[in-house]
């Protein structure tokens, strides 16, 4: 090698090398602000952060893109919510003295900030290659904050993106959070959801291990590297996608029209490309057709009954309008009286395969169900069964509720198997009824026009031989024929559909439903009562009618000037909340309406006072039964069954529904309340959402909720989910078995708690001692022993061992036959000191050998 090209060698050494080593501004210190007109850029140029205007907006905001691109295509935004004034140049982004960062404007007030709770007095703002802008410590290490767990409108590669819900902007040239956002459901397995607002806009379908499968081009790439990645502390999931290729990039994006699109940078034209995008048909949208009803893009109309049901109004339908969805033609034979001999005598109902279909929405996973018979019998046994499928992948899934939100592909999709009545399946004979009729029709048609054409015809020749005005009476009578003709294919066709109204039953399991957060006619205004008739009501919140004091503050009971009982909730004034925030989230929950969720009257508002009104319910609450020695026989068997599944469907209601997810985080026996024939009614639901209020009230980082009903992931970390509900929900189940309180356990000083104490007796085998024995005459002893397999599944340490609520209310409304329950984990957190652990083996117990006298009888039970 000469000197002229080692020279060279080292002057394109200095060239490439010097920039990247040098320029390495990506860094904020404390003593190097980010101004107006600088950028961060990450080590390899990536992505670049800084201040910016949106569209020919006049405010200025921070946020980052990609360096490569001119159009500055903006992927992360800081102060959405709080724009600065564009005038403003001397704004800055800054490390303030607490180690947060935060953008202050030219007066230095604080518009923005990361409010890390860590402080540390040596923290950098770095903006690293993947886009993540990160307060880390210096010293440490140690992240502090990072803009990847507070996603805008765009998910990057490798951002754990629908971890946190990532939401459109208002409009293109304003930030803020608009109507729409991405989330995915915590269902097993999980859905991807675009919501606007509360309700589902799109849903991307269950997803099977590589794809969601309710996304028929899937194929087309845009799963492309995408994984879900279990989250095993609250048993939730989020998702991330990295593409395989480097030389790719891709984004997803959701429009403040909601549409969820995935983008590819194109580097020759300097552009990103749209490769998929959804909804892009009505049929995208979800529940264009209503319950019982698939959309198909290339039908006309395209929403078209299931098989073996019809059109709930044909006067909606006929105007385009689906919504209402479709009936049920011929009852399933199990929902039929079981004493009714002659729907006995009658063949068994069987499943009609319906091919490439999105498969409907609130599905239920049964993981024990390895096979596709194993999962088509459970459905057939199960009288509330009505479909089930089994995809690659996912394995059994079945509906019991109703079925929405389905879609026929015209490629991909999976098979939907419909339960059908027997006589609906005999595909024969219905089309023999409907040739049949359709000749009758057609040669009624021939016979008619025929007629009319004869007598037109003679009319005609009479006409030669008479005058004009006799020719023109002719003619109308021909018209006349002509509506004739009509009238009697429409009575035809009427009485066919009348025929078939007959003898069909609506869909009992929605009649839970009083009217949901998804149903249309939820815009009717949450009364806003006046604080002074609110004190009349209560006698100025007199001591005497007051009920309670609960968590959120005192409870009175009050009489309207109409006679009508209330209760009302005064809630403790403290609330970091404003206003019009109190009265959103109010009136969010007051669209939750279920018969086992206490509704919501009305709620005042007056200076600092916050109250809600409620119904009144006459039996109080269930604690004041379950823990009063005389009380609790009112409860028998049956009254306590009937209190854990309404207590579990409510539960399930706030669960489930996929767009506004209400955790309830306070559930025990006091917030349980009881309606004249001790129907169970949840109180408080969604308060805790409402008031962090207890958060900040309380000495340190107190949670809200109550000791021993907390699980140990919320109560040790403050992790919540709606397992912790089903922690809760054990817990409650454990007590109303037993009539025990979970907490000062005084019964056995062996044991810390209840759950200890069920656990030993269950890992005994002698699980029914823990029966209230009041219960011995009325229980089902096969029941009760389930209930408490299931309590203690629900009480397990693991969010992710724990069913989700849809799973527990299948299991208490199924028997062993039905479906077979994993056998419980030892919960260790609720053991701590105590226990001899070679006492415990971990085998399976068949309750059929014991002295005791509940246990004999259960051999008889089944
Ligand atoms: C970082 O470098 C770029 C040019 O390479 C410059 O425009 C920008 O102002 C610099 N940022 C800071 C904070 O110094
Ligand atoms: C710019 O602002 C005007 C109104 O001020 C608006 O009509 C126009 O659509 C905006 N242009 C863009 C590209 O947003
Ligand atoms: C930081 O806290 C303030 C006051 O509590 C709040 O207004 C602001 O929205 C918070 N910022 C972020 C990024 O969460
Ligand atoms: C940070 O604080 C510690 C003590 O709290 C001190 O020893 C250290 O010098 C400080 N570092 C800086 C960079 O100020
Ligand atoms: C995404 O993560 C993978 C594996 O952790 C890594 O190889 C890849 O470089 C990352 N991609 C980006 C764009 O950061
Ligand atoms: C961060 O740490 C490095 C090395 O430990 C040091 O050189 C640098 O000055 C520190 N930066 C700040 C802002 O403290
Ligand atoms: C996003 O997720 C992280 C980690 O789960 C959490 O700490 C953070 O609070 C979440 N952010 C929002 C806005 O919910
Ligand atoms: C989103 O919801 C709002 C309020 O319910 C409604 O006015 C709007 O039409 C919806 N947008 C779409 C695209 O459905
Ligand atoms: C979550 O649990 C699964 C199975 O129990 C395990 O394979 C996985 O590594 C766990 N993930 C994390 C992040 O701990
Ligand atoms: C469609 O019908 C439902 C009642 O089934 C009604 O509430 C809704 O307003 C109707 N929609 C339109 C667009 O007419
Ligand atoms: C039994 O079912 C048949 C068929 O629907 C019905 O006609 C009859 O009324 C039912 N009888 C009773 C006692 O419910």
């Amino acid at each position: 090698m000469d000197k002229a090209s080692l020279l060279l060698l080292v002057f394109y050494n200095i060239l490439f090398i010097l920039p990247v080593c040098c320029a390495s501004n990506d860094t904020i210190t404390p003593s190097q602000p980010l101004k107006v007109g600088q950028t961060l850029i990450s080590a390899r140029q990536i992505f670049e952060l800084g201040f910016f205007r949106p569209g020919n907006a006049s405010e200025l905001y921070v946020g980052i893109w990609y360096k490569f691109d001119p159009g500055r295509r903006i992927v992360w935004v800081a102060n959405r919510e709080n724009a600065l004034s564009a005038r403003d140049l001397a704004s800055r982004l800054i490390i303030s003295s607490d180690g947060n960062l935060k953008l202050l404007d030219g007066k230095q007030n604080t518009i923005w900030s990361t409010n890390a709770s860590a402080h540390s007095n040596s923290t950098i703002a770095v903006l690293r290659d993947d886009g993540d802008f990160i307060l880390e410590d210096n010293v440490s290490g140690a992240t502090l904050w990072e803009s990847f767990y507070y996603p805008s409108d765009t998910v990057l590669p490798n951002m754990t993106g629908m971890k946190n819900v990532s939401m459109s902007w208002e409009n293109e040239n304003d930030p803020a959070p608009g109507n729409f956002f991405n989330t995915l459901s915590d269902e097993k397995p999980p859905q991807a959801f675009t919501c606007n607002g509360t309700k589902p806009y799109w849903r991307g379908g269950p997803w099977n291990g590589w794809q969601f499968i309710g996304i028929p081009d899937a194929t087309k790439g845009y799963a492309n590297g995408m994984s879900l990645i279990p989250n095993n502390q609250t048993g939730a999931a989020y998702m991330t996608f990295s593409t395989f290729n480097e030389s790719y990039i891709y984004i997803m994006v959701i429009l403040p029209t909601g549409m969820l699109e995935l983008l590819q940078w194109e580097g020759q034209q300097n552009q990103w490309n749209r490769l998929w995008a959804a909804p892009q048909h009505p049929c995208d949208v979800y529940g264009t057709c209503g319950p019982f009803t698939a959309c198909s893009m290339s039908g006309s109309p395209i929403c078209e009954c299931l098989k073996g049901f019809y059109p709930q109004s044909n006067e909606e339908w006929s105007k385009g309008n689906w919504t209402s969805g479709c009936l049920r033609r011929t009852e399933l034979m199990c929902t039929t009286n079981s004493s009714n001999l002659t729907y006995k005598a009658s063949k068994p109902d069987g499943f009609w395969k319906l091919s490439q279909m999105k498969l409907p929405d609130h599905y239920l996973y049964l993981y024990d169900k390895t096979d596709q018979g194993g999962c088509s019998q459970w459905c057939l046994s199960n009288c509330s069964c009505l479909a089930y499928a089994y995809p690659d992948g996912i394995g059994c899934m079945v509906w019991v509720t109703h079925l929405v939100d389905i879609q026929q592909f015209s490629d991909g999709g999976e098979d939907l198997y419909l339960r059908l009545a027997n006589s609906e399946l005999g595909v024969k004979k219905r089309y023999t009824a409907i040739i049949i009729s359709v000749l009758s029709i057609s040669v009624g048609l021939l016979v008619g026009l025929l007629i009319c054409c004869i007598k037109r015809w003679k009319a005609n020749r009479r006409a030669l031989r008479h005058s004009d005005t006799h020719i023109r009476e002719q003619k109308s009578e021909t018209s006349k024929c002509r509506i004739m003709k009509g009238f009697r294919i429409k009575c035809m066709v009427k009485s066919l559909f009348v025929s078939e109204r007959n003898g069909t039953v609506r869909d009992i399991s929605q009649e839970d439903v009083q009217e949901g957060p998804a149903s249309a006619k939820g815009s009717s205004e949450l009364p806003i009562i006046n604080f002074n008739r609110v004190k009349r009501a209560t006698n100025n919140f007199s001591e005497a009618d007051k009920l309670g004091e609960g968590g959120f503050g005192a409870v009175y009971k009050g009489k309207l000037e109409d006679g009508q009982l209330i209760a009302v909730k005064r809630l403790s004034s403290h609330s970091g909340q404003g206003m019009e925030e109190f009265k959103n989230e109010v009136m969010l929950i007051s669209k939750l309406q279920h018969r086992n969720l206490v509704r919501l009257l009305g709620c005042c508002i007056q200076g600092e006072e916050k109250i809600v009104i409620l119904e009144y319910m006459k039996n109080k609450s269930l604690d004041k039964f379950l823990f009063d020695r005389t009380k609790r026989l009112k409860l028998d068997w049956a009254k306590r069954f009937n209190i854990l599944q309404g207590i579990a469907r409510g539960l399930l209601y706030l669960h489930r529904d996929s767009c506004l997810r209400i955790i309830h985080r306070d559930l025990k026996a006091s917030n349980i309340l009881l309606d004249d024939d001790m129907n169970p009614k949840i109180s408080d639901f969604g308060l805790a959402r409402t008031f962090r209020v207890t958060q900040e009230l309380a000495n340190t980082l107190r949670v809200v909720g109550t000791f021993g009903y907390m699980s140990p992931e919320y109560a040790m970390g403050g992790l919540f989910s709606e397992k912790s509900d089903v922690y809760s929900f054990g817990v409650l189940l454990l007590e109303i078995i037993s009539s025990k309180k979970n907490t000062g356990f005084g019964y056995h000083e062996k044991y810390l708690n209840l759950l200890g104490y069920a656990w030993q007796l269950w890992n005994d085998c002698k699980a029914p001692e823990l029966l209230d024995p009041s219960l011995a005459d009325s229980c089902t002893p096969a029941e009760v022993i389930r209930c408490i397999q299931i309590g203690l599944l629900c009480v397990q340490d693991h969010a992710a061992d724990r069913p989700t609520m849809s799973n527990v209310v299948l299991m208490l409304s199924s028997s062993e036959s039905e479906m077979e329950l994993p056998q419980p984990r030892q919960p260790t957190f609720t053991f701590q000191s105590l226990l001899e652990s070679e006492h415990f083996q971990s085998g399976v117990c068949t309750f059929n050998v014991s002295t005791n006298e509940v246990s004999i009888s259960l051999v008889e039970g089944r």
